[in-house]
């Protein structure tokens, strides 16, 4: 029977509620995060919800962080059935804004964070003949406007899904990639970007969502359930995805169009 998950980013938003969505069904929980306050909120909301766990402290930028937490996960759990590559950071800036240090950051935590969970993790998913979750998203796919690195970065993570999905198919080990669209969390927080109005536009944009990090952890816990490889909880992020399958050029006029707006709208008055 399955029912051990290590998440990293669990201290809050879309992290929290996938823990809190399998702690219902009774599972063990390594939560970690660099945030170890809201790390012992979740473990908190997660006993209440019927799991349990523990909480450990990684910065998935460290390797020797991530293997430390895999040796706890067998040295508590006797190993781990799934686990979920979500820490992940929000940035903006046009290209010819961003320094080579912002793609540095970036690229250190969205991608390689991810490449680096695997990595450790993959003796004990080979043993458990687990599953590997990792949060890109929508930006993968859509490549929006002033944002480059991290649309580099989240895609990064849905090509890397896509080679696992093939390599370790062999090993039975199942791989499935998230990439939702802008919802409302605490990624704000870790917003860094040129301006204080490109993070407003960006706020603007989480508020936008239709559907909440709870939405979204029930969405990929019904699609893994389908064993679906890749996961798109927004409506209007499947639609968009479907259309630029058939007609990328509609997308990059919208896109152009969208880069333009934001430029008008980040100009000093
Ligand atoms: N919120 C959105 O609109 C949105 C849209 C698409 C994808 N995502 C992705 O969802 C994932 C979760 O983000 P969220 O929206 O819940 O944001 P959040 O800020 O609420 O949660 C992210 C968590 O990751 C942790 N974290 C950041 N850097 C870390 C590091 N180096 N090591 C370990 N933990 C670290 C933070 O402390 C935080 O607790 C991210 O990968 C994000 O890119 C979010």
């Amino acid at each position: 029977m399955q029912n051990r998950m290590m998440i990293t980013g669990a201290g809050s938003g879309l992290g929290r509620e996938i823990a809190l969505r399998w702690a219902r069904d009774g599972w063990r929980l390594a939560l970690a995060d660099v945030n170890e306050a809201g790390l012992g909120e979740t473990l908190e909301l997660v006993r209440a919800a019927g799991g349990d766990g523990f909480i450990q402290r990684c910065d998935v930028r460290d390797y020797s962080q991530l293997t430390a937490l895999a040796q706890a996960c067998e040295a508590k759990f006797g190993g781990i059935d799934v686990i979920v590559n979500n820490a992940g950071v929000a940035s903006g800036g046009f290209f010819d804004e961003l320094s080579l240090e912002d793609w540095d950051w970036q690229i250190a935590i969205n991608l390689m964070g991810v490449v680096k969970g695997c990595k450790a993790f993959l003796p004990l998913l080979e043993r458990s003949k687990g599953k590997i979750v990792n949060i890109a998203s929508m930006a993968a796919l859509m490549q929006g406007p002033a944002m480059s690195n991290y649309n580099v970065a989240k895609a990064g993570v849905v090509a890397l899904s896509e080679s696992l999905l093939i390599e370790l198919k062999q090993q039975e080990i199942g791989v499935h990639v998230v990439c939702p669209s802008f919802f409302q969390t605490n990624l704000l927080d870790s917003f860094r970007g040129p301006t204080p109005a490109m993070k407003a536009q960006v706020g603007k944009l989480l508020e936008s969502s239709p559907i909440s990090a709870a939405d979204i952890a029930d969405y990929i816990y019904a699609e893994m359930a389908k064993d679906e490889f890749m996961i798109l909880p927004h409506e209007q992020g499947r639609m968009a995805w479907a259309l630029k399958q058939k007609n990328p050029q509609l997308l990059y006029d919208e896109m152009i169009s969208m880069a333009d707006r934001m430029r008008a709208k980040g100009k000093p008055a």
